[in-house]
C-alpha cells in the first residue's frame, strides 16, 4: 500500500481538475466546440483563435502544409483553462484517419471525452473507431450532437444509430426543440430550463427560461403551441424510452448522457460544460503492470503518451508530454526514468495554457507537462519518484499499409537509421526488421505518413530514403506459450518468409490475406495472432 498524502491543498488540486479529449469524425465540429470552451474559461477573446490542425483534402503532397500542421499541433496538444474554480485540459486529438494512432494514445492520458457527432451525417467511421477505443478502456463518455441549426436526422433515429453503432447505452440530458429553419431552441432536463435560439451567438448565453412542469401556458407561449406540443410528448418518450441519468453508470463507461446543441452558434455548449464539470470524472487511478497507482498517492508517477519534434532546426531536441498520475511533480527534482533506470531532472517542465507554454514549478494528477527531451523517451515510458512501476496501455495497433525502405545516399546510413529510429519513438510510424533478410519494412496507418517520414528525414536528418511497396493486409504479434514445440518449429520453418521482428523484438507474422491468415491459424492452432502489440 503506498502512502496517501493527506495534504489538503493536494486533494483540492485533483479534485478540481478534468482532464478530457474531445473525438470526432473530421468536420463534425471538434475545433469549433473546443474553441466555444476556451470561450467560455475566458482562456481566449475571439472566435477563430483555435486553428484547425486538420489536414486539409489534397494536401498530402504539400510539405510545408504537413510542417504547418506540426506547428499547430504542438501548439494545441493541451488547451488548459479556468472555468468555475475547476482546471479542464483538453487533449487534442487528430481527426484525419492517418494519425489515428496519435489518437489512440492520447485516449490512454484522457479521464473522460466528448464525443462530438454532426446531426445530419450521424454516427461517421471515425466516431465508430475512436469510440471502440473508449468502449474498451471504459472511459466514461457524454455525446454532443451538434450543427442543430441545420436540417438534420431526427432526435429519435440518432440516439438509436449512437446506441446501434457505437454500442452505447444513451439517456438524453437535453433535448432539441425542432432543428434547421424550425429549430427554437434546447430545453435542458438537467436543469429543467429552456433556452430559446436566436440564431445569435453573441446572445447572452446565461438567457434560461425555468420550465419545471411543462404542462404551463407559458412553453406554448414561448416556442408556439405546436412546437410545444410535439416537446411534451417526446420528452413523454424519452422519459419511457431512456434510462435515467446515473452518474455511476456515466462514470463506469456504462451510460452515455447525450446533449444537443450547435458549437457554431455557442448553443448548447454551455450546459454541457456545466453538466460535464459537475459529472465528470477527476484525475482517475491508472493499473499498472505492478499495481494500481492513485492519484492522491505521495510519490509522484507519471507516463508519455505523446512525443514531438522540435519545430525549430535549430534546436533538434523534442518535447515529452507526460500525463501525471499521481503526486506532484516538481522541477529540478530527480526522477527514475524507469526503462533506462536513470534519474532525471528537469529544469524546464512546461505547463500548457490555452494556447501558450510556460515553466511551471509544480504539476498535479491530471495535469499535462512537456519535458524537453534529447532522445531519451520513448512513448509508454514511465517517470517515478523511484518505485519500479511501468503504466500499462499503450499498445500498438496492426498497421494498414507497409512498404519497404530503403536507403538511397549509402553515405548517409547513419543519419538514416537515427532518423527512423528517432521518428519511430515519436510514434510516427513502426518499423519491423524482416527475419529472412534483415530487410525494414515500414507500417503505418494512413499513407500520409510515409511522405512525412521522408520529408523529416530529409528535412530533419539529412538522409533520404525510396520505398517499395510489399502486399501485406496485417501484421500479427504472434504468441506461442511453448516456443519449443514442434508446431511453432514448422510454422517459423514454413513462413520464414512472413516473418518479422518489431522494435521491442517481438515475433511479428504478415498475413498477405484475411484468408491466408485464417488458414494459418487453423494448421497451427497452439499458435495465437494478435492485431495489438499487448496481449
Ligand atoms: P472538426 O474540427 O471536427 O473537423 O470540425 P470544425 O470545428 O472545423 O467544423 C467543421 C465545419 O462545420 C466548419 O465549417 C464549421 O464552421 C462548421 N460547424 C461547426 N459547428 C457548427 C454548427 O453548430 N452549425 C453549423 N451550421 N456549422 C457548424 P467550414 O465551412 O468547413 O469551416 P470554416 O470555414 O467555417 O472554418
Amino acid at each position: 500500500m503506498q502512502a496517501i498524502y493527506k495534504n489538503m491543498n493536494f486533494l483540492k488540486e485533483i479534485q478540481r481538475r478534468r482532464t478530457f479529449g474531445i473525438i470526432s469524425h473530421p468536420d463534425a465540429g471538434k475545433t469549433t466546440l473546443t474553441e466555444k470552451l476556451l470561450l467560455f474559461g475566458g482562456a481566449i477573446q475571439e472566435a477563430g483563435a483555435v486553428k484547425s490542425n486538420k489536414i486539409k483534402k489534397g494536401a498530402t503532397s504539400d510539405f510545408m502544409e504537413i510542417e504547418r500542421q506540426r506547428g499547430i499541433s504542438v501548439a494545441t496538444s493541451v488547451l488548459a483553462f479556468e472555468y468555475s474554480g475547476i482546471k479542464i485540459n483538453i487533449l487534442d486529438t487528430p481527426g484525419h484517419k492517418d494519425f489515428a494512432e496519435d489518437t489512440y494514445r492520447t485516449l490512454t492520458a484522457v479521464d473522460s471525452v466528448i464525443v462530438v457527432i454532426d446531426v445530419a451525417k450521424g454516427v461517421e467511421e471515425q466516431t465508430e473507431k475512436l469510440v471502440e477505443v473508449c468502449r474498451m478502456r471504459h472511459i466514461p463518455m457524454i455525446v454532443f450532437i451538434n450543427k442543430l441549426d441545420r436540417e438534420g436526422k431526427d432526435a429519435f433515429d440518432l440516439l438509436d444509430e449512437v446506441e446501434q453503432k457505437l454500442g452505447l447505452t444513451v439517456t438524453p440530458l437535453s433535448f432539441p426543440i425542432g432543428m434547421g429553419y424550425a429549430f427554437k431552441g434546447i430545453y435542458n432536463l438537467w436543469k429543467k430550463n429552456i433556452n430559446l435560439f436566436s440564431g445569435d451567438s453573441r446572445k447572452n448565453i446565461e438567457d434560461t427560461i425555468e420550465i419545471s412542469d411543462l404542462n404551463v401556458k407559458e412553453l406554448d407561449n414561448l416556442v408556439g403551441e405546436t412546437a410545444a406540443n410535439t416537446l411534451r410528448e417526446e420528452l413523454e418518450l424519452v422519459e419511457g424510452v431512456y434510462p435515467k441519468f446515473d452518474k455511476e453508470l456515466y462514470l463506469k463507461g456504462e451510460l452515455q448522457p447525450v446533449f444537443f446543441g450547435s458549437a457554431l452558434n455557442n448553443f448548447g455548449v454551455k450546459e454541457l460544460l456545466d453538466c460535464f464539470i459537475n459529472m465528470a470524472p477527476t484525475p482517475r487511478a491508472k493499473q499498472s503492470e505492478e499495481r494500481l497507482v492513485k492519484p492522491d498517492e505521495k510519490d509522484f508517477s507519471g507516463f508519455v503518451f505523446k512525443i514531438h519534434a522540435n519545430m525549430d532546426p535549430n534546436h533538434r531536441d523534442r518535447l515529452a508530454f507526460v500525463k501525471i498520475v499521481s503526486g506532484q511533480f516538481k522541477r529540478n527534482t530527480p526522477y527514475l526514468h524507469v526503462r533506462n533506470n536513470k534519474k532525471m531532472k528537469f529544469s524546464s517542465p512546461n505547463a500548457f495554457f490555452a494556447e501558450k507554454k510556460e515553466i511551471v514549478d509544480i504539476s498535479y494528477p491530471g495535469d499535462i507537462v512537456g519535458l524537453h527531451d534529447t532522445g531519451n523517451f520513448k512513448i509508454g515510458d514511465t517517470l517515478t519518484e523511484g518505485e519500479i512501476i511501468n503504466y500499462k496501455g499503450i499498445p500498438s495497433f496492426s498497421p494498414e499499409h507497409f512498404r519497404y525502405i530503403n536507403n538511397a545516399d549509402p553515405l548517409k546510413s547513419k543519419q538514416l537509421y537515427k532518423g527512423l529510429d528517432q521518428l519511430m519513438d515519436e510514434g510516427v510510424a513502426q518499423l519491423f526488421t524482416l527475419e529472412l533478410n534483415g530487410r525494414k519494412v515500414i507500417g503505418t496507418v494512413g499513407a500520409l505518413q510515409y511522405e512525412v517520414i521522408q520529408y523529416r528525414l530529409e528535412h530533419e536528418y539529412g538522409a533520404k530514403c525510396t520505398y517499395e511497396n510489399l502486399n501485406i493486409h496485417k501484421a500479427c504479434w504472434v504468441e506461442c506459450k511453448d516456443k519449443k514445440n514442434a508446431e511453432f518449429k514448422e510454422f517459423t520453418q514454413v513462413k520464414q518468409r512472413f516473418l518479422a521482428k518489431d522494435k521491442r523484438g517481438q515475433l511479428v507474422f504478415f498475413a498477405d490475406s484475411a484468408f491466408s491468415l485464417q488458414m494459418t491459424e487453423q494448421k497451427y492452432p497452439s499458435i495465437k495472432f494478435h492485431y495489438v502489440s499487448d496481449f
